[in-house]
């Protein structure tokens, strides 16, 4: 878990204790600095004044200078100011960046200690305490790194051990419940990290025992009850889907749940995320471009264990159990082929065409095992289909479901977190794509409105008056851009925030 790399300090009524080693103070697109900076901070106004009179800095988003200022006395102080665009439009998205620009600003100025003003001005409007829960949530995303294999102190490698503390200053009203509004969203972004942290961990470390296994980890400090099926309960239960899919790799299938009751009688929530350790499609074996990407193809159960991870840690009084069927797809002599009929654990029997079409075979065994549960709502999250990428691109994530106010209720997490959801219909005329001639359904539907098949595909394993969506997270859970300043290159930790936000909001 990775959020370790930031440390974030209140100082309340003060201006961070000397020495850090550097302020952070922003500065609009007009040339102005925040306000802060004429009460706060006027022994330094005048040079700050001059250095944007003269043009060194025009407040664009994301542009920064140093400048070198008079202490008090001792040593010289090093102000950093950074461009914010301009006041009026300034978002909460814009403060997040700009919180994860100044920890990396810091770590390539060897900056350990950054003090910053931000949070003591309202931008654009923005309350104060908002200001600095997006700054540190945009510190804690953005300072992110998953080096496990990069061995450390090597000459040329950019990895430095640094840990940088952000002191923020605030102001000193209300401080104890900004605190407490910290460690949630600390809590969220550890519980996000951690699954960034199993979305780039490849296949030959990440095992589905191995998902296993982090599930235990997370039981041994967390009130979460963690069981595990493996293969011979798993045929004992008829997961036939399940065991289909990972009967062509060595390292065998698990059903993950963990169970998080704290909600006394408050309805209960299965989350259920598709955790394909490496998808390499199977004897339908997938072209070889990009195929190392598909470590990633555990996304789903990546999230809810993050999910998992943080609701616990929050203490939220709600109800989740996670389910996390985990497979490896591989081609080999043991290998599930094309053609092959099997009986799901609902007794629905299925003619697998494809196998890379692998996600919605385990998750019908999970789907199933969840009804057992009589839960009042069912979400899962799966990378799902290459359609819904083609559909969607990298901006949101599909979402399928018959429940009109579960999917608004979803649709508006995800849009207040910034993880857009964006519907996709599963009119009934589209179920017949599935029709075989030899069992109940084709696990695929053909090339056109993949997404959606694969939505009908599951909606076949729910129960008609259980509220389900289907959340496709193939589009948004790896990010190669390197674009968004708190996100690094790879695993995104997508619906860990979605689902916190919806846990808060809709389940106590
Ligand atoms: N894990 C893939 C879907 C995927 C593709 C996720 C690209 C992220 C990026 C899934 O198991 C898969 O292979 N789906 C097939 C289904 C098809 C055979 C009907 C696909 O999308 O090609
Ligand atoms: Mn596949
Ligand atoms: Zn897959």
């Amino acid at each position: 878990m990775n959020t370790a790399h930031t440390n974030i300090e209140l100082y309340a009524d003060a201006i961070p204790s000397w020495p850090c080693d550097a302020l952070a103070i922003g500065v609009y697109e007009d040339g102005q600095p925040q306000k802060v900076v004429a009460t706060a901070c006027k022994e330094w106004s005048k040079e700050i004044d001059r250095a944007l009179a003269a043009g060194w800095l025009r407040g664009k988003e994301g542009h920064f200078l140093f400048l070198p200022v008079a202490g008090s006395g001792q040593a010289p102080v090093r102000l950093l100011l950074i461009g914010l665009g301009k006041e009026k439009a300034v978002t909460p998205q814009t403060l997040e960046d700009t919180g994860a620009r100044l920890v990396k600003i810091a770590r390539s100025h060897g900056i350990a200690r950054l003090g910053c003003l931000l949070a003591l001005d309202r931008h654009n409007g923005i309350g104060l305490g908002a200001c600095a829960g997006y700054l540190a949530q945009g510190a804690w995303l953005g300072g992110y790194r998953f080096e496990q294999f990069k061995t450390k102190g090597q000459e040329g490698d950019a990895v430095s051990q640094d840990v940088i503390t952000l002191e923020l200053a605030v102001m000193g009203k209300r401080l104890e419940r900004l605190r407490d509004t910290l460690q949630h969203i600390k809590h969220v972004c550890d519980g996000q990290c951690l699954a960034r942290d199993l979305g780039n961990m490849p296949g030959n470390v990440l095992t589905p025992e191995g998902m296993a296994q982090e599930a235990r980890k997370m039981a041994e400090t967390l009130p979460i009850q963690v069981t595990v099926w493996d293969e011979k309960q798993l045929k004992k239960q008829k997961m036939n889907g399940i065991l289909a899919v990972g009967q062509g790799s060595v390292h065998p299938p698990r059903l993950i749940m963990l169970e998080y009751r704290q909600g006394g009688d408050r309805p209960l929530l299965v989350v259920v995320g598709k955790a394909i350790t490496f998808d390499s499609g199977g004897i339908s074996l997938k072209p070889g471009a990009k195929m190392e990407e598909m470590k990633f193809d555990m996304a789903g159960g990546a999230a809810v264990l993050g999910f998992m991870h943080a609701i616990a840690a929050m203490k939220l009084p709600v109800n989740v159990v996670g389910l996390v069927p985990t497979a490896e797809n591989l081609p080999s002599a043991t290998a599930q082929r094309p053609g092959d009929i099997i009986e799901t654990a609902s007794g629905q029997w299925v003619e697998v065409i494809n196998t890379d079409a692998e996600g919605r075979l385990i998750l019908a065994d999970a789907l199933h095992h969840a009804r057992s549960l009589a839960p009042d709502m069912i979400i899962d999250l799966a990378t799902l289909t290459g359609a819904c990428v083609v559909a969607l691109g990298h901006e949101a994530s599909g979402l399928m479901g018959f429940d009109k106010k579960l999917l608004r209720r979803l649709g508006r997490a995800g849009k207040k977190v910034g993880e857009r959801l964006w519907p996709l219909p599963l009119f009934p005329g589209y179920q017949e794509l599935l029709k075989s001639p030899v069992a109940d359904m084709k696990n695929v539907g053909g090339r056109d409105a993949g997404a959606i098949t694969a939505g009908c595909f599951l909606s076949r394993f729910v129960d008609k008056d259980t509220p389900w969506a289907h959340i496709d997270i193939a589009g948004t859970a790896w990010d190669m851009n390197g674009k968004k300043p708190s996100q690094p290159k790879g695993a995104t930790g997508v619906g860990v925030r979605l689902l916190c936000r919806f846990a808060q909001k809709e389940l106590q």
